[in-house]
């Protein structure tokens, strides 16, 4: 695998959950393999479970790892091929990848989308160009449009807990106070697609996906009707993508309690953290036995391990 950007980047997804299922159980299996090698990570947005989780799983493998915070810890970057750079930015990408790419051995990266214009945010366009650029392995730390290694971490947690070969998974939108990006979102739909689940999507009407990454889910209009019998229920917010980057409603009849799974007794509950607390989940919920997210921010660890241990160059 030379990069990590999407499920479409992994031949057998099964194969990479069972991989990173197994490193789970002895993490140090392969502790000489990444001796000698640098793994650089670039945020340019905040992160505690990706940066930490990701700089374990590399410290496993023994990898050195370095840290930079964008725009921070190095020059503030420009993207736009042409720039006559006479304003905030000082270095372009195309100097920094290239520099990184001959300091590490692989890159990963995390960048949001702006939420202005989603021709910009869908081309991916930042992650590109870090990609080209650098010419090193890559490894998406959450990117515009997904998020995958939270995704191969949720397919790891709904294996462990799955009470049946085929599973129902339901991903429910949650109400929020600002425009979250669609990446988790997105990311798990396209990996759930890939998994021998059955697959609901339910949110208010005008919160549709890019059916890119749905297919062909169930989409539900109403939650209640969406979670019955359900297994696992994935909790998130996303922002408009028909009005792109819009909040359109904050209906707090959405945040789940107990109170909404008279018809799922049984469901767990999953979200990739951080959760705004009694907005999008209640406090019920998050400390109840239904949640899974402590072992979701668990296997964050071993997911990025699993993906490191794969990553070549050719
Ligand atoms: N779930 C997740 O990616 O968490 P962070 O934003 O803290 O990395």
């Amino acid at each position: 695998m030379k990069q990590f950007t999407s499920v479409q980047d992994v031949a057998d997804v099964n194969a990479l959950v069972q991989e990173a299922l197994a490193l789970k159980r002895d993490p140090l299996l392969y502790q000489h393999l990444g001796q000698g090698k640098t793994l650089g990570l670039v945020f340019m947005n905040p992160s505690l479970r990706t940066r930490v989780s990701t700089q374990l799983a590399a410290y496993n493998l023994g990898m050195q790892v370095v840290v930079l915070n964008a725009d921070k810890d190095n020059w503030a970057l420009e993207f736009q091929d042409g720039a006559v750079m006479r304003h905030q930015t000082v270095e372009h990408i195309r100097d920094a990848a290239a520099v990184f790419g001959s300091y590490f051995d692989v890159l990963g990266v995390r960048c949001f989308p702006a939420l202005q214009s989603r021709d910009d945010d869908y081309s991916e366009h930042i992650m590109r160009q870090f990609i080209e650029h650098s010419g090193l392995p890559y490894l998406s730390l959450e990117s515009a449009t997904l998020h995958p290694l939270q995704s191969l971490a949720d397919a790891m947690t709904i294996q462990e807990h799955r009470p049946k070969h085929r599973p129902k998974v339901v991903l429910t939108w949650a109400p929020h106070i600002k425009p979250i990006p669609h990446a988790v979102a997105n990311s798990f739909a396209e990996w759930m697609h890939r998994l021998d689940v059955e697959f609901v999507v339910t949110h208010p009407e005008g919160y549709e996906l890019d059916s890119r990454y749905t297919q062909n889910a169930t989409i539900e209009y109403n939650q209640q009707k969406a979670l019955q019998d359900a297994d696992f229920v994935y909790v998130k917010n996303w922002s408009s993508y028909e009005q792109y980057g819009k909040v359109l409603t904050e209906d707090p009849s959405w945040l789940l309690t107990e109170g909404h799974f008279a018809q799922a007794p049984n469901a767990k509950i999953m979200h990739c953290l951080p959760v705004r607390r009694n907005v999008e989940l209640s406090d019920e919920i998050l400390d109840g036995p239904r949640s899974l997210v402590q072992q979701q921010a668990k296997n964050r660890i071993f997911a990025a391990q699993a993906v490191l241990k794969n990553l070549k160059s050719s």
